[in-house]
């Protein structure tokens, strides 16, 4: 079953998402969450694959970590994070996406652009995202085997 106090999560911005990664880290651990903050830690302009980098291998270290990014987009964050064998990222623009990229893709990192939606939206994003869970049934499963099983095509 589903435990929030259990569900470790990572979250990380860029510059334009900084002041949004400060109100979802505060609002997350408000609801329970094991949330831990891989910077940026200051507004200067910073490279979103750093970010990504730092929260993608944390989410690969730990069994059933997920990771949340902000960059402006959602785009270059999911982007880069998608280069780790094992993350499965996505850009999500709304909570029907949230939800079916974790029941159908088991998705493990959660890109959001912070230029792009408001604050009450990436909440209810995030929410969705946290709280629902693969699906576990053989076709999706399969069907992230082979997505997974790409990483290896040369
Ligand atoms: C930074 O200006 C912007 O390019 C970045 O936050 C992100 O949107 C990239 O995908």
């Amino acid at each position: 079953m589903f435990d929030k106090e259990k569900q470790k999560l990572f979250i990380g911005s860029d510059h334009a998402g900084f002041d949004e990664k400060a109100i979802l880290h505060k609002w997350l651990e408000e609801k329970g969450f094991n949330v831990v903050d891989l910077g940026c830690f200051n507004a200067d302009g910073c490279d979103y694959p750093d970010i990504a980098r730092e929260v993608s291998e944390k989410v690969l270290e730990v069994e059933g970590a997920f990771g949340v990014l902000l960059c402006g987009t959602g785009i270059g964050m999911a982007m880069a994070a998608n280069k780790l064998k094992g993350i499965r990222a996505v850009d999500a623009t709304d909570e029907s996406m949230a939800v079916k990229a974790r029941e159908h893709n088991d998705a493990n990192v959660l890109a959001m652009g912070a230029r792009m939606l408001d604050v009450a939206k990436m909440k209810e994003i995030l929410g969705k995202f946290v709280e629902t869970e693969f699906s576990g049934e053989e076709r999706h499963q399969r069907r992230v085997d082979k997505v997974e099983a790409l990483r290896d095509v040369k």
